[in-house]
């Protein structure tokens, strides 16, 4: 269904203009896992490898996407008022998640068609929000856009590591709806790429999904350039 008041623009330049400009192809590289299995460190170590080759990337972060787009009320209360706050503000409840991951589902497709390899680090515990996002993004585009990465880490580890200390809070009943603990986390079925990230370093892991894109022909090769990355 489309609303007939809101008609599609066609735009004049297309992705396949923008990606022969750009050199690659566009995709979404879809990394899913618990809180603390590595998805940030490693999506941000591949963002670097893949910038230091030349090619034009974008890392959507969980924790940084909730300061902004998905903020929650706490944040949005800040600048508008309460109903506001409390209608757009995003929390952790399935409804919240699922509308969190519709989102960046529609920014992510967005970068794709812009010809951007999207990287995208988001718990985002439900097999369906996740084949929503796979079907509005291929839907979209074709095929192969969508490269679903299982950071997969047992519960156990990632609470050890706990680099936000927010397991202990969750233990104690201090954040409600929490992933691996008092909610759940569906292990995706069939993944493009299924990283052991508990036996492995994020180095080795970004490597692997590095030659993942290589091997699915995202990267296409460019002449070899270095460039400095800050920090
Ligand atoms: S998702 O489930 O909607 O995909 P998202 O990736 O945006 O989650 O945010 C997860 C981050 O928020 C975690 O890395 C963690 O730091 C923090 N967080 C705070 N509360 C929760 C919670 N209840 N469950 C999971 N993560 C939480």
């Amino acid at each position: 269904m489309t609303d007939p008041k809101v008609v599609w623009h066609q735009q004049s330049v297309d992705r396949a203009s923008r990606q022969q400009l750009l050199g690659q192809r566009g995709c979404v590289v879809w990394f899913t896992g618990l809180s603390g299995s590595g998805k940030s460190t490693v999506a941000n170590a591949v963002d670097v490898l893949l910038h230091q080759r030349g090619a034009a990337t974008y890392l959507l972060d969980g924790d940084n996407i909730r300061h902004g787009l998905c903020a929650g009320p706490n944040l949005l209360i800040e600048r508008h008022d309460a109903a506001f706050a409390e209608r757009f503000g995003l929390g952790f409840g399935p409804l919240d998640r699922e509308e969190n991951i519709r989102r960046i589902g529609a920014v992510a497709q967005l970068f794709v068609a812009a010809g951007l390899i999207t990287l995208t680090a988001f718990v985002s515990p439900y097999r369906r929000d996740r084949a929503l996002v796979r079907q509005w993004v291929e839907g979209h585009g074709q095929a192969g856009d969508f490269i679903e990465v299982f950071v997969d880490a047992p519960l156990e580890v990632c609470e050890a590591r706990d680099p936000k200390g927010l397991y202990k809070l969750a233990r104690q009943g201090k954040i409600a709806n929490f992933t691996g603990i008092s909610d759940p986390y569906e292990t995706p079925d069939s993944p493009e790429l299924h990283l052991s990230a508990a036996e492995l370093t994020p180095q080795q892991l970004a490597e692997q999904v590095v030659a993942e894109l290589q091997r699915r022909n995202i990267l296409l090769d460019k002449p070899s350039r270095q460039f400095d990355i800050p920090g």
